[in-house]
């Protein structure tokens, strides 16, 4: 217990240390930054100060520090071009983390410029980047011209991160960025809509794309003479008749009071695009055309004035989006008669259903309106996320699921009978291949159950990580680096790499390969071989695409867990863990079950990993006496490290950590935060035993989970985690009350359950046709050995050639 203690307090004075470390590093605004990307001299533009990022600044982080500055070697004429002179290129995932004092809307404002120099041709880069769960670009690419972006966020948490993601075999660069508070009443929480079901439309929880600002009246207004740093572009372009007129007339602008000068300058209201109605009135709209993305909603915000001073006529007419009417001017105008100069907004949310246009008109309500002069100063139209939190259609990967989801279908269908033979060559196979392995490798196999792995030479490891390339390391951890490989068949691998330096020993490498070639089972990461040559220790696994289910509770990973996919991966992965404990041969125990062990497919299916520490049990009621206490801090079972007494329980204990990771998305220990706070177990147990276990859900999941499904969720999390092992349920219990609280979630309605990742439906197509997957993932595991074989077929024929 006073050990237990000492490490307690050791840990808190750590944390005392890296905290003040923390406070003094961190940079000091008033959650604004202008960044001059790759400069290293900063830059003002107008009233403006652009910072130059260096390499050690606070906020940019590179997950491998692979970045570069670049100088552009062309010259440029536009105001902003001194943003352009320089870019910071990445060949990784990489990130700016902003600290953000206040909560509430902030725009990030993106620029690109693709130069080419003589190292880089930025138009030949194509990149995604996202800030929190939101992606705002999607293998992006840009030819020519420089482009700014611009997004609202409604940040809540106490940071921005933007990430950049290079595509596959290309990169990511940006010229310069802006992160700036909007001011309180710029953007409303809601609006009026046209064309959908409700009568208002909350945005909230929504991040804007502002996709079109415009000043009509033809007229630019620079970001350099608008106080928040907008650019309004003309809207001549725009126009699809000729019987409009330009007018101006800045000086009859008169703000009213409590309306905020900063909706939008003067210079946007003093302009104006009219119904040309001189001298010959027509019956007519002015209507002007924006492009639009289908199966999106917007929010278009227009900008009235009347400066043309024509009270003398009953100023009324309409205002139109594509053919919904929106509302009359004197509506907006509260029929207010003193109207001349002053300026007013109107917000209305619309979805463009089909075409990919948003047209928007303002022209006369009858025949007998002719002379009133409709006219519009200003528009802004704001794409809203949608509910995968995103402005890009992923129409594509949503496709390719559905069609895995048929293949997968149709091989449990018919198909068995095939798949029988297919496993009988590939049996036949396996010896011929086993013979050559044996004889063609230096022969210093040491294990006992060689046989059941397959033994992979070093220069094919070598080759499918690019001689352990340090761009393709996918995880560091005590034992080594994880690399991602591609074997010559194209099968994507994780390869483990211990070695003389590492401190996983040969003992852990050696029951890391017994156990895994013993079973193979859906919700435990597969071993596809090893390799023990000069000293190194390989092990080659099936590749997870999706990483660890730590990283997408609080890692890099940006897009948020659901409730319904984070219950399906705790039910996923009880299984494995009940596969084990329960196993056909012999009871195992795990011993190091903690989120970073649990592993995501393409599908966030869940596979538990890293069986480095597992032992044998002696049977799963039997207790097993140890010699050293083996484990991740924050998961031990506190009888464990008192009794040293090693019993399937001990993993129970670890997964109720697990669940409570899960459920606040939050680190088991987290120093940077209040004392009462630090440990994950203890402050989330309080909560529990009060029954308030919902006011410390994770913000991510808020909405979604269903009182119910939460009340039994913290149940189980308490019996998990209860002080003696006897008092604790086994994996299976807890497996089938998972699986409950599923059910109380109810069936897959709800509006929230709108806001997941795309690949949360594939999950839940999966689970609502079970029969069908669990049958075709049988034959699907064969099927992963018949590719196999293809490796060695290639191995085979490399070592006779
Ligand atoms: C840029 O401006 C900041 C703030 O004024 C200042 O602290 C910094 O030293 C300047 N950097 C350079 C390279 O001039
Ligand atoms: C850019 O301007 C500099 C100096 O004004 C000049 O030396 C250089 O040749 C120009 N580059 C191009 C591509 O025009
Ligand atoms: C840069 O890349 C783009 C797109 O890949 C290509 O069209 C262009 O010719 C390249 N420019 C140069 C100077 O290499
Ligand atoms: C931001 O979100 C919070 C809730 O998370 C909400 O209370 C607040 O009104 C939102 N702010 C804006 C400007 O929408
Ligand atoms: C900014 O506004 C002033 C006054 O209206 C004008 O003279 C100037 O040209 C504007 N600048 C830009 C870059 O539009
Ligand atoms: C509008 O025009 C009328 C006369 O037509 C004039 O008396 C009035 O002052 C003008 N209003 C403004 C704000 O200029
Ligand atoms: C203006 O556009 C609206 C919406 O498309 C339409 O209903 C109306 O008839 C048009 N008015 C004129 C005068 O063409």
């Amino acid at each position: 217990m006073s050990c237990l203690e000492n490490i307690v307090l050791l840990f808190l004075v750590l944390s005392i240390l890296c905290l003040s470390c923390n406070v003094s590093s961190q940079s000091v605004s008033l959650d604004k930054y202008l960044i001059d990307c790759g400069s290293s001299s900063n830059v003002s533009l107008g009233n403006r100060l652009f910072l130059a990022d260096d390499s050690d600044s606070n906020i940019l982080k590179t997950l491998q520090k692979i970045f570069v500055s670049t100088k552009s070697s062309s010259n440029l004429s536009t105001f902003d071009s001194k943003l352009y002179q320089t870019a910071r290129v990445f060949s990784e995932i990489s990130q700016y983390t902003f600290p953000i004092r206040n909560p509430g809307r902030h725009w990030i404002r993106l620029h690109f410029f693709p130069f080419v120099d003589e190292n880089h041709n930025l138009s030949s880069a194509k990149f995604s980047v996202s800030a929190q769960s939101f992606t705002l670009l999607k293998d992006f690419q840009m030819n020519k011209g420089s482009t700014v972006k611009e997004y609202s966020l409604n940040i809540s948490s106490n940071t921005l991160v933007l990430t950049f993601t290079p595509s596959s075999d290309s990169f990511a660069f940006i010229n310069a960025l802006e992160v700036i508070p909007l001011p309180d009443d710029l953007l409303p929480g809601d609006a009026k809509t046209v064309g959908l079901h409700e009568a208002r439309r909350n945005f909230q929880r929504q991040a804007l794309e502002t996709v079109m600002r415009v000043n009509m009246g033809n007229q630019a207004v620079s970001s350099q003479n608008d106080t928040l740093g907008r650019s309004w572009v003309p809207d001549g372009s725009f126009l699809i008749h000729n019987n409009e007129k330009f007018v101006s007339n800045m000086n009859i602008v008169k703000f009213r009071k409590g309306f905020s000068e900063e909706i939008a300058p003067k210079t946007v209201y003093g302009t104006a695009t009219k119904l040309n109605t001189e001298g010959n009135p027509i019956y007519a709209n002015v209507s002007w055309y924006f492009d639009a993305s289908p199966g999106f909603e917007y929010l278009v915000r227009f900008h009235l004035c009347d400066i043309v001073n024509s009270s003398a006529l009953d100023l009324s007419f309409n205002v139109y989006i594509n053919s919904w009417f929106v509302s009359s001017y004197s509506d907006i105008s509260n029929q207010d008669s003193n109207a001349v100069g002053v300026p007013y907004y109107l917000d209305v949310v619309a979805k463009v259903d089909d075409g990919s246009k948003l047209k928007i008109s303002v022209g006369p309500r009858s025949v007998d309106d002719i002379y009133a002069p409709a006219f519009l100063n200003g528009l802004e139209i704001m794409k809203l996320s949608n509910s995968k939190d995103s402005f890009v259609l992923d129409s594509l990967s949503s496709k390719k699921s559905e069609r895995k989801i048929v293949v997968a279908a149709c091989l449990a269908a018919g198909l068995t009978a095939v798949v029988v033979v297919v496993a009988s060559l590939f049996l036949i196979c396996r010896r011929r291949r086993k013979l050559s392995l044996v004889n063609g490798t230096s022969g210093n196999a040491t294990f006992s159950g060689a046989e059941i792995a397959y033994r992979f030479p070093l220069v094919v490891i070598q080759e499918a990580t690019d001689n352990f390339s340090e761009n393709l390391v996918i995880g560091v951890g005590g034992f080594g680096k994880v690399y991602k490989g591609v074997l010559r068949d194209n099968r994507e691998v994780a390869v483990k790499r211990g070695g003389p330096q590492s401190t996983q020993g040969l003992v852990e490498f050696r029951t890391e390969i017994e156990m895994l070639s013993q079973f193979r089972h859906r919700h435990l990461v597969s071993l596809i071989g090893y390799c023990y040559e000069q000293n190194e220790m390989i092990i080659i696994y099936e590749y997870m695409e999706n990483g660890t289910l730590k990283e997408h509770l609080y890692g890099s990973y940006l897009l948020r867990l659901s409730w319904r996919q984070r219950l399906q991966i705790c039910i996923g992965s009880a299984r494995g863990l009940h596969y084990l404990h329960t196993g056909p041969a012999k009871a195992i125990i795990h011993r190091d079950v903690k989120s970073a062990n649990i592993l995501l497919d393409e599908n966030f299916m869940a596979k538990v990993a890293d069986f480095g520490l597992s032992k044998t049990g002696p049977g799963i009621d039997q207790t097993h006496v140890s010699t050293a206490v083996k484990g991740s801090f924050g998961y031990l079972d506190p009888e464990y490290l008192i009794m040293q007494q090693l019993t399937a329980k001990s993993d129970v204990y670890s997964f109720g950590v697990v669940m409570l990771e899960v459920l606040c998305g939050r680190p088991v220990i987290n120093p940077s935060v209040s004392r009462e706070k630090v440990n994950l177990i203890e402050w989330a147990m309080r909560y529990q035993k009060r029954g308030q276990l919902e006011l410390i859900v994770d913000p991510c999941i808020e909405g979604q989970v269903k009182p119910e499904s939460l009340s039994k969720f913290g149940e189980i999390v308490e019996k998990c985690l209860a002080e003696r092992s006897a008092l604790r349920p086994t994996m299976g219990d807890v497996l089938w009350n998972l699986e409950y609280v599923l059910q109380l979630q109810g069936p897959d309605k709800t509006p929230n359950d709108n806001v997941e990742l795309s690949s949360s439906h594939v999950s839940q197509r999966e689970a609502s046709s079970e029969s069908h997957i669990e049958v075709s993932t049988v034959n699907l595991g064969d099927l992963a050995d018949v590719s196999m074989s293809k490796v060695f077929a290639q191995l085979v024929r490399e070592e006779t050639g």
